[in-house]
C-alpha cells in the first residue's frame, strides 16, 4: 500500500508553537474531520448508553405498576438490545476514526522527523548524539501518538459523557445533579497539582532515556574496541549507572502517579456514597420515583468515572506535552537548504577554484584553518600534506559547502561558493571520506549509490575497475550481490576504501575529493589506481589528501599545512628544492624505504 498523501505534503515545522494547543491542533491538519468523526461516533455511543438507563427507570415507574408487565416486556427487551447493539457499533466507529487519526499522525510525524534530521546540517550532527536523535525519534514520537490515540480522543468522550450523564440526572432532579458535580473541582485541582510535577519527572526520565539510548549505541557501534581491550566489565558499570538512574527516575515517575490515584479515588468514592445517600433521602421523602433512583445510580457512575478518568489523562498528557517539546526542538533546527544561492550555472562546473584568505572555525573560539590562499585551474590536481590535525580535510570539506568558511572568499568558476546552491554543488563534486562508510547493502549498491539514475552493469565495473576492486569483488561468491557489513561478508580496510573511491568515481564528477584514499592499500595497488586515476583526472579539478609523498608528488601543485596555514607550495621539483617540511618528509620516506630494503636483502635475503 503506498502511504497516504496528506503524510507528504504537510510540512511539519508548522506545528512548531509555543502554544501547546495551538501545536497540537496545526499538527492535526488533515486529520481533524477523522478526529471529529470520532468523537462524534463517541456521542453517539453515550447517548445510548444513557438512554438504556433512562430505559430502566421507564420500566420500573411506568410499566411495572400497570401490571401489564407480559405484553410489553418483549418490547422494553428489544429496546435494551437495540440500545446495547447501536452502542456497540458506534464504539467501534468512533475507535476505527480514532485509530486512523492516532496512526496517521504519527505516520507522518514520523516521515517528517526522518526527512527533517537528514536535512539538518553537518555542524548540528556534529553536535548532537545519535542516541539522543535516536531516542527523540522512537520513544517521544510514541508518546504523541498516545497523545492522540488515547488522550485527545479521550478528552472529548469524557467531557461529553459527563455533559450527556449530566443533562440526564439533571432531567431526572436538578437538586441531585447539581450535588453528583461537587467533586468536579476537586479532582480538577488536584489533577492540575499532579500535571506539573509529572510532566516534570517524566522529562527527566525522558533525558536518561536519551542517555541510555547513547550509551548502547555508542557500545554497540564500538563492540570491537570494548572486546579488543577487554573492557567489557568496565563498559557493563558504565551502563549499569545509566540504566539504575533510569530506574532510579522511572521509579520516582511510577510513584507520583500511585500517589495520585488513591486519592483521586478517595474523592470519587466520597462523591458516589454521597450521591447515592441524597437519592436515597429524596426517595424515602417522596421527591424521587424509585425507577428513577435505580436511573441516577448507574447514570452517577457514568459521570464520576469519565472525571476519575480525566484526572488520569490530564497527568498521561504531561508525557505527550513534554515529547512534543523534545521533538520540536529538533525540528525548530534549521534545514541545511540545498536550493539556496543566487547563482546555479547551466550545465556541469568548468572546475578552476580560487581560495583567497580563507579562514574557518568549527565552533566560535577556535579557529582551524588561517589565510589559506590558492587557485588551481579546471583539470589539474592538488595535494595536500601535512601532520595530523593540521587542517586538510578542513579545507576539501569547505569545496562541497559541508561547512560554511568564516571569512575569505572561495570562488569556482568566478563564482562565490556561498551563491552556489548546495544541492546543484554537491551533484557536481565527487567526495571519498577520510573514514569511509558503507552501507549494509550489496557491494553494487554501495557504488550506485553516488548516482539516482539507473546504470548498467558495464559502468558499475568500469567504476569498480578503476579502483582497482573488481577483481577482489569477483573473488566473492555472489559478486557485486555480496551483502556488505553487519549480515554479509565484511569486507578489509583496503577494500572498503577502494569501493567507496569506486562509489566517488561512478559519479563522473567535475572536482574529486580523496582524502587519504588510500591510505589501507598497499604500494603496488596503490600505484594501479593512481594509474587509473590519471586516466580520469583529465578535465576534472581533484584533491588528494595523503600521507605518502608517492602518493601527491606527481600532483600539478602541492600545498603543505602546518597548524592550519600554508607553510610550502609548488610542485614536487620545487619543493625539493627548498629547505622545509616536504623535503624532511621525503628524506625520512625515503630513508624508511631504503632500510626497509637494505634490511629485506640483508637479514632475509629477499630481492626486493
Ligand atoms: P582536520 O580534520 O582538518 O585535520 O582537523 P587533518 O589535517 O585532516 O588531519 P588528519 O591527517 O586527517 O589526521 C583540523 C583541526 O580541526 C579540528 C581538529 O581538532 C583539528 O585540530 N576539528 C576537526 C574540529 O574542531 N571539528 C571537527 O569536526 C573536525
Ligand atoms: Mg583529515
Amino acid at each position: 500500500m503506498t502511504p497516504p498523501k496528506q503524510t507528504y505534503t504537510y510540512d511539519i515545522r508548522n506545528s512548531l508553537s509555543k502554544n501547546l494547543f495551538r501545536g497540537f491542533w496545526r499538527m492535526m491538519t488533515g486529520f481533524r474531520h477523522y478526529y471529529f468523526i470520532a468523537v462524534l461516533m463517541l456521542a453517539g455511543s453515550a447517548l445510548m448508553n444513557t438512554s438504556s438507563f433512562l430505559l430502566v427507570r421507564h420500566f420500573v415507574d411506568n410499566i411495572l405498576p400497570t401490571g401489564d408487565v407480559a405484553r410489553l416486556a418483549p418490547f422494553v427487551g428489544l429496546g435494551f438490545v437495540l440500545l446495547a447493539g447501536g452502542q456497540g457499533l458506534f464504539s467501534f466507529l468512533s475507535g476505527r476514526f480514532a485509530s486512523k487519526t492516532a496512526e496517521g499522525l504519527a505516520l507522518r510525524l514520523r516521515d517528517a522527523m526522518y526527512d527533517h534530521i537528514q536535512r539538518l546540517s553537518f555542524t548540528y550532527h556534529d553536535n548532537m548524539q545519535t542516541g539522543e536523535l535516536l531516542s527523540r525519534a522512537t520513544s517521544d514520537l510514541d508518546a504523541i501518538r498516545r497523545f492522540f490515540s488515547e488522550q485527545a480522543i479521550g478528552v472529548g468522550r469524557i467531557l461529553l459523557l459527563f455533559t450527556i450523564n449530566f443533562i440526564a440526572i439533571a432531567f431526572l432532579n436538578i437538586q441531585l445533579a447539581l450535588i453528583s458535580i461537587i467533586v468536579v473541582p476537586f479532582i480538577a485541582g488536584l489533577s492540575f497539582f499532579f500535571f506539573g510535577r509529572i510532566s516534570r519527572l517524566y522529562e527527566h526520565l525522558q533525558e536518561q532515556e536519551a542517555k541510555v539510548a547513547t550509551t548502547l549505541q555508542e557500545n554497540l557501534s564500538g563492540v570491537r574496541v570494548v572486546k579488543a581491550f577487554n573492557r567489557q566489565d568496565y563498559e557493563r558499570v558504565k551502563f549499569d549507572k545509566e540504566i539504575f538512574e533510569h530506574y532510579r527516575r522511572g521509579r520516582g515517575f511510577l510513584v507520583m502517579h500511585a500517589l495520585f490515584w488513591p486519592l483521586s479515588d478517595v474523592l470519587v468514592f466520597g462523591q458516589i456514597i454521597g450521591g447515592y445517600f441524597v437519592g436515597a433521602t429524596l426517595v424515602i421523602n417522596g421527591t424521587l420515583s424509585i425507577g428513577s433512583y435505580l436511573a441516577y445510580v448507574s447514570l452517577l457512575g457514568q459521570l464520576i468515572n469519565p472525571m476519575r478518568n480525566l484526572g488520569r489523562l490530564i497527568v498521561d498528557m504531561s508525557t505527550g506535552v513534554v515529547s512534543y517539546k523534545r521533538m520540536m526542538e529538533v525540528i525548530g533546527q534549521e534545514q541545511e537548504s540545498l536550493v539556496d544561492g543566487s547563482h546555479k550555472p547551466d550545465g556541469d562546473l568548468h572546475g578552476d577554484i580560487v581560495f583567497k584568505d580563507v579562514s574557518f572555525q568549527y565552533n566560535a573560539d577556535t579557529p582551524v584553518l588561517y589565510d589559506v590562499d590558492f587557485s588551481v585551474k579546471a583539470g589539474q590536481s592538488v595535494a595536500l600534506l601535512g601532520s595530523t590535525g593540521s587542517g586538510k580535510t578542513s579545507v576539501v570539506s569547505l569545496i562541497p559547502r559541508f561547512y560554511d568558511y568564516t571569512s575569505g572568499s572561495i570562488t569556482i568558476d568566478g563564482i562565490e561558493l556561498r551563491d552556489i546552491p548546495r544541492g546543484y554543488l554537491r551533484g557536481q563534486v565527487g567526495v571519498v571520506e577520510q573514514e569511509p562508510f558503507l552501507f549494509s547493502r550489496t557491494i553494487r549498491d554501495n557504488i550506485t549509490f553516488s548516482v539516482s539514475r539507473e546504470v548498467s552493469e558495464e559502468e558499475v565495473i568500469a567504476a569498480a575497475k578503476a579502483a582497482a576492486v573488481h577483481d577482489v569483488i569477483m573473488t566473492f561468491p555472489d559478486g557485486y550481490n555480496t551483502l556488505v557489513g553487519e549480515r554479509g561478508v565484511t569486507l578489509s580496510g583496503g577494500q572498503k576504501q577502494r569501493v567507496v573511491l569506486a562509489r566517488a568515481l561512478l559519479k563522473n564528477p567535475r572536482i574529486l575529493i580523496l582524502d587519504d584514499a588510500t591510505s589501507s592499500v598497499d604500494s603496488e595497488t596503490e600505484d594501479e589506481i593512481r594509474q587509473a586515476l590519471l586516466r580520469l583526472m583529465k578535465g576534472r579539478t581533484s584533491f588528494i589528501i595523503a600521507h605518502r609523498i608517492q602518493t601527491v608528488m606527481h600532483a600539478d601543485l602541492i600545498l603543505v599545512f602546518d597548524k592550519g596555514r600554508i607553510v610550502q607550495r609548488g610542485n614536487h621539483n620545487q619543493l625539493m628544492r627548498e629547505e622545509g617540511i616536504y623535503r624532511q618528509i621525503f628524506d625520512l620516506q625515503s630513508r624508511i624505504d631504503e632500510e626497509v630494503e637494505k634490511e629485506a636483502t640483508d637479514v632475509l635475503g629477499l630481492p626486493v
